[in-house]
């Protein structure tokens, strides 16, 4: 693999990296206009990012994960999405939540970048792949004409694209979707930015290939000390390459903290169950006697809608921890002193993992009532 050329890169390797964080996110919440009123798909969300760290943003399908990402991007719908007046999405401590469009322009791709959840999102199907390229390196850099094209053939073999030279002048539909998402993140890192925002990078590729992108973004990391922001819904992947990781549960974060303290002690029942969903070894590759590979296995129970949320904890339904008080009041997300820093929103977080210590502890302590019960489910069937 060759080296980037020295551009921004060389002068960022010669600085020490900034001692808070990159990004702070406090209190954003995303609403958008329907025909049916206003709906809120993220709610109240805080984080940080700090440089050269990657953080996963995990949970599942509707909530919220790449509305957080696209708010922060300002990538929302113009007339429909609408970023709360106390939301603060603060990059190198200015407020880009509230940035004109020009200036976040300077930043969405130079300093802040996307690979969207699907390639053509962002790739031109009337452009050839390096008119595409160029266009980038046109906006965000000083580089004249040879040197736009060399830097493009040079961020083509970064990201492991057999023969650049031809391929710059084909049409994304000659790319295979491997390739396309391939092109997708040498554009979103051919202006070396200090955050790079992956939704599901490699969610339609095929093993070997997700394996070699996620190597890939790997040493990006390592090389330009970008900070990532991975969303995924393969918890595979994030043990495997996250630093930290977010739990997401209807537009709130549920769960926030080191990844192999989330993954070894996860305090909130969803996390735990979230867990348990993964396939155990070589469970997904195996194909059964009808030629199907096996369905990943559900979390019992529904999402609610976010146009009738409870007022308690937006768990409640699926939770057979539940007790008066999670009904009553929605838990605050705090750090309960359990884990390394982790912060949990639940009332009754979990202690060390184990359902069946969990429940006799909480049992014991007069706090399950007849939830189990209610369930008719088995411990092992259980959330
Ligand atoms: N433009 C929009 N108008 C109205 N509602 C929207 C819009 N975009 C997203 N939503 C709603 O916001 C919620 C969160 O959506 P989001 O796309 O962030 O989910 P997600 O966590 O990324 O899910 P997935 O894993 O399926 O990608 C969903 O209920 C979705 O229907
Ligand atoms: S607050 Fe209550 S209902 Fe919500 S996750 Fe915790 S125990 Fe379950
Ligand atoms: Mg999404």
């Amino acid at each position: 693999m060759s080296e980037p050329t020295a551009t921004r890169t060389e002068s960022r390797r010669n600085l020490p990296p900034p001692a808070g964080p990159i990004l702070k996110v406090r209190h954003l919440t995303t609403s958008f206009r329907t025909d049916d009123g206003i709906v809120t798909a993220v709610d109240d969300v805080s984080f940080d990012v700090f440089a050269g760290e990657t953080v996963g943003i995990v949970g599942e399908s509707g909530c919220g994960k790449t509305v957080t990402v696209k708010s922060i991007m300002r990538l929302l719908p113009e007339f429909t999405g609408i970023i709360g007046p106390k939301s603060e999405i603060l990059f190198e401590d200015q407020n880009i939540a509230t940035l004109d469009e020009s200036s976040m322009r300077k930043i969405r791709g130079d300093r802040i970048a996307m690979i969207f959840q699907e390639p053509m999102t962002s790739l031109n199907p009337v452009f050839r792949i390096g008119w595409q390229i160029d266009e980038a390196l046109k906006y965000h850099t000083d580089l004249d004409s040879a040197g736009r094209r060399a830097r493009a053939i040079e961020m083509l073999e970064l990201v492991q694209i057999p023969n650049p030279e031809k391929r710059i002048r084909e049409y994304p539909h000659q790319l295979s979707g491997g390739m396309r998402q391939r092109v997708m993140i040498a554009m979103a890192l051919c202006c070396e930015p200090d955050i790079l925002v992956a939704d599901e990078p490699t969610t339609a590729l095929d093993v070997t290939i997700q394996a070699q992108i996620l190597r890939l973004m790997d040493e990006l990391k390592k090389k330009l000390g970008t900070a990532t922001m991975l969303i995924t819904h393969d918890l595979g992947v994030v043990a495997q390459v996250c630093d930290r990781v977010i739990v997401m549960y209807a537009g709130r974060v549920i769960e926030e903290g080191p990844v192999h303290d989330i993954f070894h002690r996860p305090q909130h029942p969803y996390t735990r169950a979230l867990l348990q969903s993964i396939p155990k070894g070589g469970e997904r590759s195996r194909k059964g006697a009808d030629g199907k590979r096996p369905r990943l296995p559900a979390i019992p129970g529904i999402v609610p809608s976010l146009r009738e949320l409870p007022d308690g904890c937006r768990f409640q339904d699926r939770c057979q921890f539940k007790e008066q008080r999670c009904v009553d009041e929605e838990p605050q997300l705090i750090d309960h002193g359990r884990g390394e820093g982790s912060e949990v929103r639940c009332h009754i977080p979990l202690t060390d993992g184990d359902p069946r210590a969990e429940r006799a502890a909480i049992v014991g302590a007069g706090g399950l009532g007849d939830v189990a019960g209610a369930t008719g489910k088995s411990e092992e069937d259980d959330v």
